[in-house]
């Protein structure tokens, strides 16, 4: 898939590894000037050279990071059109019911994937909005749509992101803002490898139980999210706004069983 998005400014969150770096090689790819941005500057360079973009070092839970990383966008391009609210996290050895949940762990997630992206969301529209024109792109996930057991505060914060989401489309529509998300199945990444996907991870051996339920029969790729991410981008995207976009293989269509 292509769309034109020369002389489109791109700013990805999270965009070293994975999704994030996969949305900001299609945008690259597609004429988009884009900066890589992760709390890891180093991968973030790594990333934007071998994607033709630039780098910046950005951790969502740091304003001013966020801040400093709007005013470089700003001095180098004069403008901002797309920013994608990529990074997230998840717990890995806090798989408990909420009663066993730590406070901690609960603040960590809740920071990164959903007062970060209010963050950068705020920061991007107070550009956007006088521009008259912008897009924003929060990566939620299935599990904002349809709760996953043992993950409270992804749980909560993805649902969090999906109405903020909504919220956002709602207030900026009227300054041609156009704000939607995307809600990934499971997607092989860094992340998921070290969980499910590669030998030895922590839950390799239900990795098999969890595609079952996949009525594509598989994980899917960061590029199959990022092509989502370009015709949410597009030019000739004008009227889909506040959509949460499911993109998980079939996973969340229904009960999927064989009898
Ligand atoms: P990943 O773990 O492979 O990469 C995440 C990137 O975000 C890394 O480069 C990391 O350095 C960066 N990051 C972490 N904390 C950050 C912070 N505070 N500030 C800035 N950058 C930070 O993740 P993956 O799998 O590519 O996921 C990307 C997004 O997609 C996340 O929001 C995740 O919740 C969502 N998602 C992923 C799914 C999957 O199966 N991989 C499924 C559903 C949603």
């Amino acid at each position: 898939m292509h769309a034109n998005l020369k002389d489109q400014i791109a700013l990805v969150t999270g965009a070293a590894t994975g999704i994030g770096k996969a949305i900001a090689d299609r945008f690259a790819a597609n004429g988009a000037t884009v900066f890589y941005t992760d709390v890891s500057h180093a991968a973030a360079e790594e990333a934007a050279a071998k994607g033709g973009g630039r780098a910046l070092a950005l951790d969502v839970t740091k304003p001013d990071q966020i801040h400093a990383a709007m005013r470089t966008v700003l001095e180098h391009c004069g403008r901002l059109d797309i920013v994608v609210n990529n990074a997230g996290i998840n717990t890995h050895a806090h798989r408990v019911t909420i009663d066993e949940f730590p406070r901690e762990e609960w603040d960590r997630i809740l920071a990164v994937n959903l007062t970060g992206l209010y963050e950068v969301s705020s920061a991007a529209a107070k550009i956007m909005r006088p521009q008259r024109s912008g897009r924003i792109i929060n990566i939620s996930s299935i599990a904002g749509v349809v709760p996953l057991r043992l993950q409270c505060a992804y749980t909560a914060a993805k649902a969090g992101v999906n109405n903020l989401t909504r919220a956002m489309a709602i207030e900026l529509g009227k300054d041609g803002i156009l704000v939607n998300a995307i809600a990934p199945g499971s997607i092989v990444t860094d992340g998921t490898r070290e969980l499910f996907y590669s030998e030895g991870s922590l839950f390799h051996e239900n990795a098999q139980r969890m595609i079952d339920h996949i009525p594509l029969g598989r994980p899917g790729t960061p590029d199959e999210i990022a092509v989502a991410a370009l015709f949410l981008a597009a030019p000739e995207n004008t009227f889909t706004t506040g959509h949460i976009l499911v993109v998980d293989g079939g996973w969340t269509a229904g009960y999927h069983r064989d009898f």
